[in-house]
């Protein structure tokens, strides 16, 4: 089998057969996925339409105050409506992957078991007929960001166990329709960052959080967030088990789950900035991958928050040994650590859990180059750190790049000229290629490459402005403009290819 299972040998999968099927791939010499990636709640538009239920993020971006140039994705890049032409964007470029996310709501408008809304099965079946026809393998991830808004209102979203069982109820209705099709499948987007942003700091939806850490209305800042982490993680388990049990074996795909990984570099040599770093690496990606991979929570974690995190049950761990196939890592970008537990930290962002302070600088010299994204500096080396680290604590569990990219700023008045001719984009791929590929060739299960993002989109709290797209899109008429990079894509994947 070409693929590692960490927990259960009965479930055999291989994934070089599945790559090999699919004859349209420019990369066919080494069976490797490269594609662009989306969302729907930043792509599709199309908010009430098609039977279509409110979602969590409807709700917040139509809330004064939470989106920086007051938009939404009511209508995004219309991608709902016109995923033929931008799967024919995708052709151009010669990619083999396409990774986008389905809509809770779009397929339970409710969130809950009941009925189906077949116009979203529809949907996203011609997408993915779409795709598959062009030989492009589709990537879909049951939550990206979004639950059904109807979920929060009845009990409070992620905080309630009950997650759990509608979203099994949910995957299993994506696995029974689509699985014939879809071989990759990634339960959540980030849920670590959702954790915090939502229940920490209270910049996502719901927006709770209490004392220092932000100013909402509601919430617990030092508890919530590890609760509704738990309920992610119960809640990949459970689909997970779904999956391996009732589908994995006839229909022959992957199901893994991507994290948002920052590299962190201990901020000097010091033990205490060292183990500090090891610290803050178990607060947000291990805090996932430990219990999915290895059944229990980083020991880190549980010396210092105590009875504030919560335990997993016998049952509990019996839904956690169905583990994961893949590793999905979103790389962008690096941070320095500095202890706080041994010495004092001033003030910043410090996690006072983890008792150590985050920082990009470092006497007055930052860590990477700057961009004209505010939290993106410029550290390719991380990309190979990144997964070497994953390497060494998951046993080379195979790992895929789901997102990695770089956005240009609408906030600085660039000329669309300037914005289509993109070569710092090109260099940025080209620079963490390079760094992917050596890790590789250390021995890395490293088995695709997705760069965020196929088109210019919402980005969220940051609305229109920031630009991650391969393709322009015009937010006046909608129309899509390739930029240099999406034609330099397929001489990036070349050299990529030749230094392995
Ligand atoms: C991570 C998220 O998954 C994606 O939705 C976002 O747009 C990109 N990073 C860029 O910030």
């Amino acid at each position: 089998c070409g693929f590692k299972f960490i927990v259960s040998s009965c479930h055999q999968t291989d994934i070089l057969n599945i790559l090999k099927e699919n004859p349209n791939q420019v990369s066919s010499s080494s069976n490797f996925l490269f594609g662009t990636s989306s969302s729907c709640y930043q792509y599709e538009g199309a908010i009430l339409s098609y039977g279509k239920g409110l979602n969590n993020w409807d709700v917040f971006t139509h809330e004064a105050g939470h989106i920086k140039d007051g938009s939404n994705g009511d209508v995004a890049v219309d991608h709902y409506n016109r995923y033929l032409e931008d799967v024919k964007l995708m052709e151009d470029m010669g990619v083999n992957g396409y990774r986008f996310s389905i809509s809770w709501a779009r397929i339970l408008p409710k969130g809950t078991f009941g009925d189906v809304n077949m116009a979203g099965i529809k949907h996203y079946s011609k997408l993915i007929d779409a795709l598959l026809q062009k030989g492009i393998q589709p990537l879909v991830t049951l939550t990206h960001y979004d639950i059904p808004q109807e979920l929060e209102e009845r009990y409070g979203g992620w905080l309630s166990s009950r997650i759990q069982d509608d979203f099994s109820y949910y995957a299993d209705i994506c696995f029974k329709y689509f699985g014939d099709r879809v071989k990759y499948w990634t339960t959540m987007n980030e849920p670590n960052l959702m954790a915090v942003c939502g229940y920490r700091e209270g910049t996502y939806p719901p927006a709770r959080c209490s004392g220092v850490f932000g100013n909402c209305s509601a919430g617990d800042s030092e508890r919530e967030p590890f609760i509704a982490a738990h309920n992610m993680i119960l809640s990949h388990a459970a689909a997970a088990g779904i999956y391996r049990t009732r589908y994995q074996k006839r229909q022959g795909g992957v199901i893994g789950i991507s994290l948002d990984t920052q590299w962190y570099e201990p901020f000097s040599n010091s033990s205490e900035d060292i183990a500090a770093t090891e610290r803050a690496r178990s607060f947000y990606v291990n805090w996932f991958l430990d219990p999915i991979i290895l059944g229990r929570y980083p020991k880190e974690m549980v010396e210092i928050l105590g009875s504030n995190l919560p335990n997993f049950s016998k049952n509990d761990l019996s839904k956690l040994s169905y583990g994961l196939d893949f590793i999905g890592i979103n790389y962008y970008t690096a941070k320095y650590i500095k202890d706080c537990l041994y010495s004092a930290c001033e003030h910043g962002n410090t996690w006072s859990e983890g008792s150590y302070f985050v920082t990009t600088e470092k006497d007055g010299v930052y860590i990477g180059q700057p961009t004209e994204v505010e939290w993106l500096f410029l550290y390719p080396q991380g990309m190979k750190k990144i997964v070497m680290y994953m390497k060494d604590r998951f046993n080379n569990t195979p790992m895929v790049i789901t997102e990695n990219g770089i956005a240009e700023n609408d906030n600085l008045n660039p000329s669309i000229t300037d914005t289509l001719n993109d070569i710092h984009r090109v260099n940025y791929m080209h620079s963490y290629l390079n760094s992917l590929a050596n890790a590789i060739t250390d021995g890395a299960d490293v088995r695709g490459y997705f760069v965020w993002s196929l088109l210019d989109n919402f980005e969220w709290l940051d609305g229109y402005k920031l630009r991650f797209g391969l393709h322009y899109v015009n937010y006046t008429n909608l129309q899509r403009t390739p930029k240099l990079s999406a034609t330099r894509y397929k001489q990036l994947i070349y050299n990529f290819n030749i230094q392995l």
